[in-house]
């Protein structure tokens, strides 16, 4: 059954810290929250820069770089967080801040809990983590784990361990129910808003079909032939969600590779079955194209199978921009090279190279076709609907 996951994230990364010893003690007393998946998120593994991305804020799109994108994608796997942070100054580690200040919608609506520790249990780091949480709009707990002097030292100078500590032990317990119940309650609420993991799913079981089915990952002739019933299947199912993702409401899946790939082939290839021959097929490409500059920037393509890679560049080849040509061809070898497979070809860039923009696509958008178009779209007598 799949529980929801929690990060314990340890705030400090400093030679000979301190943090580790109550992530892990954290990670013992959460054996006992079997509703819940914990693991350890170590900032030491994401040796960030001192955010420098061009892009701006709220917008999600930081953390291109590596180590940026694996901490961004690291996080967003979660359900939850439990920040461990020390008290530096009154305030939480630049560290634990700079990785913070690189997310984005990746935490939106997802709780966080705190496990302090200083002088004076690191309530006021703690205290300040409340706020620039709730600014990345996830949901603090109000139980929080404070690890005064006595424990501290105990633990530092004298053998101790955390777990000899009944308070810590009782006040981690309560704080790890409430950050269960809000885990649970805000994952549902999530769900009920976007129902997110099942309509990716519902997109992707569609348009390549279930894994372990007949000619599952080879290629599919409804993909790129006219023919009716799948376009009207297409619409009665999706168009819906296709008017969600032309709006931007749907930009968060951008974030994870299966979503990113959902919502590319929402915006890329279903309106061309669902609007075909009309100005509609095209009228989402620009927003298709952001969409996989963005995965590609995370990598994203990276994480899926060759076949559903393709997908994820085709809004290149279908860009009447010249560089995007390019960058088809280059993208579409690659997948090649690692698959055995082959790709579309060079149809899409010769004809950009010689006329600046499909001229297949003059009639449907009303533009009118010079005598050298005409007598390309003659000789090729084809339609190449999709292009
Ligand atoms: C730069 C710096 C500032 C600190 N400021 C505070 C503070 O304001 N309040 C406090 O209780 N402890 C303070 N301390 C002590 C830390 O709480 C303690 O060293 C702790 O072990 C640091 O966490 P770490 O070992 O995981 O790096 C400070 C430590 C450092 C390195």
């Amino acid at each position: 059954m799949y529980r929801p996951r929690i990060g314990i994230v340890i705030g400090t990364t400093r030679e000979g810290r301190f943090g580790e010893t109550p992530a892990q003690w954290i990670l013992d007393v959460a054996s006992g929250q079997t509703d819940l998946d914990f693991e350890i998120v170590d900032l030491r593994e994401y040796p960030l820069s001192f955010l420098g991305e061009p892009k701006s804020t709220g917008a999600g799109d930081y953390g291109h770089s590596d180590p940026g994108s694996r901490w961004t994608m690291e996080m967003a796997r979660f359900d939850g967080y439990v920040f461990v942070t020390a008290e530096y100054n009154h305030s939480i580690s630049g560290v634990l801040k700079n990785a913070i200040d690189h997310l984005g919608s990746e935490v939106h609506n997802k709780p966080a809990a705190f496990v302090g520790y200083g002088g004076v249990g690191g309530v006021r780091a703690v205290e300040q983590l409340r706020l620039v949480c709730i600014e990345l709009q996830m949901a603090p707990t109000r139980t929080a784990v404070h690890i005064g002097m006595e424990p501290y030292m105990g633990v530092s100078r004298e053998g101790k361990e955390l777990r000899d500590f009944d308070s810590l032990n009782r006040k981690a317990r309560a704080m790890l129910e409430e950050l269960s119940w809000w885990t649970h309650t805000l994952k549902a609420g999530r769900k009920e808003a976007a129902g997110t993991e099942e309509r990716i799913e519902e997109i992707l079981g569609f348009w390549f079909g279930q894994e372990g089915d007949p000619g599952y990952g080879e290629f599919r002739k409804a993909w790129f032939s006219a023919e009716p019933d799948f376009d009207r299947e297409i619409r009665d199912r999706f168009l819906a969600t296709y008017v969600e993702a032309r709006e931007g409401k749907l930009d968060r899946w951008q974030h994870e590779p299966r979503g990113a790939l959902a919502l590319v082939i929402l915006l890329d290839q279903f309106p061309r079955n669902v609007f075909r021959n009309s100005p509609g097929m095209y009228e989402t490409d620009e927003k298709a194209r952001s969409v996989a500059d963005s995965a590609l920037s995370k990598s994203c393509d990276k994480q899926l199978p060759a076949f559903q890679r393709w997908f994820l560049y085709m809004p290149f080849l279908h860009s009447e921009n010249l560089a995007d040509q390019h960058k088809a061809t280059e993208l579409f070898e690659a997948v090649e090279h690692g698959s055995n497979g082959s790709g579309p070809g060079d149809w899409h860039l010769r004809t950009i190279e010689r006329f600046g923009r499909f001229p297949h696509r003059n009639e449907i958008l009303g533009r009118e076709s010079t005598p050298e178009e005409i007598e390309f779209l003659e000789a090729q007598n084809t339609t190449k609907q999709e292009a």
